[in-house]
């Protein structure tokens, strides 16, 4: 059987960010359970902040580039930080972007094509205790309502700035056992849907 090919990206750019780190630990896991991990950095995407006037005047070329690479790939894992009690504007934007429609295109006039049928993780990271948890509460509905399959078992790291050692593995057993389990679970549907 063919590599499982599990696309990990985090809701945050910044060059320390616990959730870069943890998508960067989850890729390695996912390699360990033989998946073949894409890990993607939002940074590589020149996506600016959504506008349906500049869209008028043609999607971004990035924007169809993250289409792409959603579309590619039949698993996901998304590694959110929490803003607020939710998820970050930088990761509800590239959403945006990637689920609207591009009119005219043969392929990407169907807005939900790159989400729908994706079985999706979901994990987080914070130096708070309960990890982020609650921006996965809000990104649950957004992630269903374009037609993800959502993994029912997710993992929220907190105290993220004990969470790892300086070769950036997760060092506690409970978020080493978590990740793990939202991975196992992830690559389980997403064989049986793509069967
Ligand atoms: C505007 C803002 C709001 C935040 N709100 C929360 C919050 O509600 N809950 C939380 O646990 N952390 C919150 N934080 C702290 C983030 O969890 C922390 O900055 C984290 O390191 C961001 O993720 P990253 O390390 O992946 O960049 C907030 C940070 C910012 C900048």
């Amino acid at each position: 059987m063919a590599a499982m090919q599990i696309l990990i990206f985090a809701g945050s750019t910044r060059q320390q960010s616990h959730n870069r780190r943890l998508a960067a630990a989850a890729a390695d896991m996912a390699r360990e359970l033989g998946a073949q991990p894409t890990l993607l950095e939002l940074s590589d995407f020149d996506i600016p902040m959504y506008n349906a006037d500049l869209e008028a005047s043609g999607t971004p070329p990035d924007v169809l580039r993250f289409k792409a690479a959603l579309h590619s790939h039949p698993a996901w894992l998304i590694c959110s930080p929490e803003y607020n009690g939710s998820y970050p504007a930088l990761l509800k934007n590239a959403i945006d972007w990637a689920s609207s429609p591009v009119a005219g295109d043969a392929v990407w006039s169907d807005g939900t094509l790159p989400f729908r049928g994706k079985v999706v993780g979901m994990a987080s990271a914070s130096p708070g205790g309960l990890g982020g948890l609650r921006a996965q509460s809000h990104l649950a509905p957004l992630l269903l309502n374009l037609q993800c399959w959502l993994a029912p078992v997710s993992h929220a790291v907190g105290q993220a700035g004990q969470a790892f050692d300086d070769a950036g593995r997760l060092q506690r057993p409970q978020d080493q056992l978590g990740m793990k389990a939202v991975l196992e679970q992830v690559l389980w549907a997403a064989q049986r849907l793509s069967a």
